[in-house]
């Protein structure tokens, strides 16, 4: 097959998929743009942060499959692609673990002032009295917001740094789901804004659908216990961020997010947020999957899919 790789991927499996006889291109440094004019005469497109429009699409003559190297489908116009007979595909699970360890280390850096600790010393303040707030995290309570693979993944670490895992029970979930769950102590309440009154670490881990647009709104920001950390590493979208913005100064909320409204349609470039530039926030560049291992994982993925997909197997995505 003909491949547009239009984001980075690891060389290993790069060689890996020209060792299998596809005919890559390897154009990590794609743009959004300019994507429509790049994607002439390959029957497959391998992104992950680059957006992928109906109009790239549209022009893409040839085009079979779209694989997104990551667990969304979000960044990707799927309606166009259905309409013209794309398939696309997804790869959840792989940096479920990745996603996890960056929730919890903002989780950790919130609760100690990690970054403004760092930034007071590294310009020569010693203010010992300014950080020795912290709340600790042992036996507080964390509501953990979507319980897929990565929900599961951040259950797991909170449960094992003795917090009390909670959830919203939810009719439907799958056993596997939920015996997962009862393993690692998980305890279920009835609803969302339950979870907000009563935790103390809310952690977003939902993918974004018509549903989970601004779950964390200023109704349910008005449940939520003075003194609470946010936490979003799934999708900007689940957050109204200008009701959080209010919130937190109501409220003293901190947040740590690693995800926006609005996210350049790049690796690189501005972002507008003023969420992201909010004292009260700690911030990183959607970097939860940005781990070698999760990146080598989901890319060994990609080329097990890329080879199915040539040898006509269904693929489940
Ligand atoms: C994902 O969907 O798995 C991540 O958001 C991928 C990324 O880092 O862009």
């Amino acid at each position: 097959m003909r491949i547009l790789l239009a984001d980075a991927f690891p060389a290993a499996h790069l060689a890996e998929l020209a060792d299998h006889g596809h005919d890559c291109a390897y154009r990590p440094d794609t743009t959004a743009d300019q994507l429509p004019d790049r994607l002439d005469g390959f029957d497959a497109l391998v992104v992950r942060s680059t957006r992928v429009a109906a109009a790239a699409l549209e022009r893409a003559d040839g085009l079979r499959l779209v694989i997104r190297a990551g667990a969304g489908t979000n960044t990707i116009d799927c309606e166009a692609a259905s309409r013209l007979g794309i398939r696309v595909c997804n790869v959840p699970g792989r940096n479920a673990a990745a996603v996890a360890e960056l929730a919890f280390a903002l989780l950790l850096a919130l609760d100690r002032n990690i970054c403004d600790n760092v930034a007071d010393l590294r310009a020569g303040h010693w203010d010992k009295k300014r950080y020795s707030r912290a709340r600790g995290i042992f036996g507080r309570r964390v509501g953990v917001i979507g319980l897929g693979q990565i929900g599961l993944a951040f259950a797991e670490r909170a449960a094992a740094f003795g917090m009390a895992v909670h959830a919203v029970a939810k009719p439907g979930r799958a056993p596997e789901t939920l015996e997962h769950a009862n393993a690692i102590g998980v305890r279920f309440v009835d609803d969302l804004t339950t979870l907000a009154r009563t935790c103390d670490v809310l952690s977003l881990h939902a993918p974004a659908t018509d549903a989970t647009r601004h779950l964390i709104d200023a109704d349910l920001l008005a449940h939520v216990q003075p003194g609470t950390i946010i936490l979003n590493t799934s999708r900007g979208e689940l957050v109204d961020e200008e009701a959080l913005i209010e919130a937190m100064a109501d409220k003293d909320i901190r947040v740590g997010v690693d995800v926006y409204a609005d996210e350049p349609a790049t690796s690189t470039g501005r972002i507008e947020s003023r969420l992201a530039r909010h004292p009260n926030v700690y911030g990183t560049h959607h970097i939860g999957a940005s781990t070698e291992q999760a990146q080598q994982a989901v890319a060994a993925e990609v080329v097990r899919m890329v080879d199915a997909f040539e040898s006509g197997t269904v693929l489940h995505c």
